[in-house]
């Protein structure tokens, strides 16, 4: 298989210098890359190595904070001094990682903001399930996602509100009824004295899963936002779907953030090769149900190279089908909470095709997560701990460059 017909496979395939990477490509393109590649590493590791300890920790709240991906993805800027979710299972993986004397579990209803603590920061990753297409879009004021507006009832109850506030969910909060959720939640937060943006960063830039997600960055009016921090217009960060969403909103700003080096590794770099494979039953089904294009590349593939492709199980014109994906990343993982199926590996080794779910560890890599990240309980928590967190790396890139500039501009709380 020639260049040309690797680059041109795939339903979702991404001409990024990684795709290129595929690490079956033939010799000796695969030699020329190669150094191509150390070059872009040696560059890339001196501007991408967010640095660990950072001299200064600013105290934040973390509410809807599930696993503590964003806890350990604001480490060494941020300190979670205040941490909450209703799900014991998340709160088990929190407590593991993390200062278990911080972490509150119960609903965001019964918290009230005159007991929290001051912070510079409150970050809300809140319920996707309304705003996702899978949840069926009820929208930002159905019961799940809804529950931001607990977290904004909280804000105003606290004695000072914090000069930074940081939501993330899925792209349908921007994107769904034409920005109208945005639009609800933008003007809730300038109306409370915010100054607000709101960006995508995708997961991919940092580690092999596609995992566009919002983040609306809001700053009190009192501060004074260094001129380094914004920009006249759109950005990497601003696609069509927030620009519309922007359009004529008050207190809006364009934020600006380095865009970030080519990724470094591929999933075939994070995946446990040894993994054990589903029982046979299960590896037939999967196999049957992929299609014959996909089928094609696969068997296209040198029985002596070792490959992986991911896909989902997915309905089409009536017909469960494995979906796979050729360009070395993973898709996005979910939380089955979400009505979503769980990602499987078909994995090609010594000329056979086997299958099987994605591993927790594997998860865990694809959100960045250290390899000493605890993920206690069964197999399905420790997906579903992964599946709606934040990527580690993304928020790291956003307090690097944003959040901790933009407190810091401010001093203490
Ligand atoms: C998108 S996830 C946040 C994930 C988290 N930021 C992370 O990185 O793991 C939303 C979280 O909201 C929590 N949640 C749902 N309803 C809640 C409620 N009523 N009160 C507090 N937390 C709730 C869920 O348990 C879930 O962990």
């Amino acid at each position: 298989m020639d260049d040309a017909t690797v680059l041109s496979i795939g339903d979702s395939f991404c001409k990024d210098y990684n795709t290129q990477m595929s690490f079956y490509m033939p010799e000796p393109a695969a030699e020329v890359k190669q150094v191509f590649r150390k070059k872009l590493v040696s560059e890339a590791s001196a501007m991408q190595n967010i640095e660990e300890g950072a001299p200064e920790s600013q105290e934040f709240l973390e509410f809807f904070a599930g696993s503590g991906l964003v806890a350990e993805g604001l480490k060494g800027f941020f300190k979670a001094v205040w941490a909450n979710d209703i799900c014991e299972k998340k709160a088990d993986v929190y407590t593991a990682n993390h200062d278990s004397n911080i972490f509150h579990r119960g609903s965001i209803a019964d918290v009230r903001g005159s007991d929290l603590p001051p912070a510079n920061m409150a970050w809300a990753s809140f319920p996707c399930q309304d705003l996702s297409l899978a949840g069926l879009a009820g929208g930002i004021h159905a019961s799940r996602s809804g529950l931001v507006w607990e977290w904004l009832r909280i804000i105003d109850e606290m004695p000072k509100r914090p000069s930074v506030l940081v939501a993330e969910n899925v792209i349908g909060l921007v994107s769904g009824h034409e920005g109208r959720h945005y639009k609800a939640l933008h003007n809730a937060l300038v109306e409370r004295g915010y100054r607000v943006g709101s960006i995508v960063l995708d997961a991919k830039h940092w580690v092999p899963q596609s995992r566009p997600r919002v983040f609306i960055v809001a700053v009190r009016s009192d501060i004074n936002v260094l001129s380094d921090l914004v920009t006249t217009g759109p950005t990497w960060l601003h696609p069509k779907s927030v620009q519309k969403a922007a359009q004529g909103l008050s207190d809006w700003i364009w934020w600006k953030l380095p865009e970030p080096l080519p990724r470094l590794k591929g999933l075939s770099d994070i995946i446990e090769w040894d993994a054990p494979f589903a029982d046979e039953s299960a590896e037939r089904r999967n196999l049957a149900l992929i299609s014959e294009k996909h089928r094609k590349v696969l068997e296209a593939i040198p029985d002596s190279n070792v490959f992986v492709a991911p896909g989902y199980r997915r309905t089409r014109y009536g017909k469960q089908v494995l979906e796979l994906r050729f360009d070395d990343l993973a898709g996005c993982l979910r939380t089955p909470e979400g009505g979503s199926s769980r990602q499987v590996v078909v994995i090609k080794k010594d000329g056979l095709l086997r299958t099987r779910l994605i591993t927790t560890r594997e998860a865990a890599r694809l959100m960045g997560a250290p390899d000493s990240y605890v993920l206690p309980g069964s197999y399905n928590d420790g997906y579903k701990a992964m599946g709606d967190a934040v990527a580690v790396p993304v928020a790291q890139w956003l307090a690097k460059f944003l959040l901790l500039p933009l407190v810091r501009s401010h001093g203490e709380c």
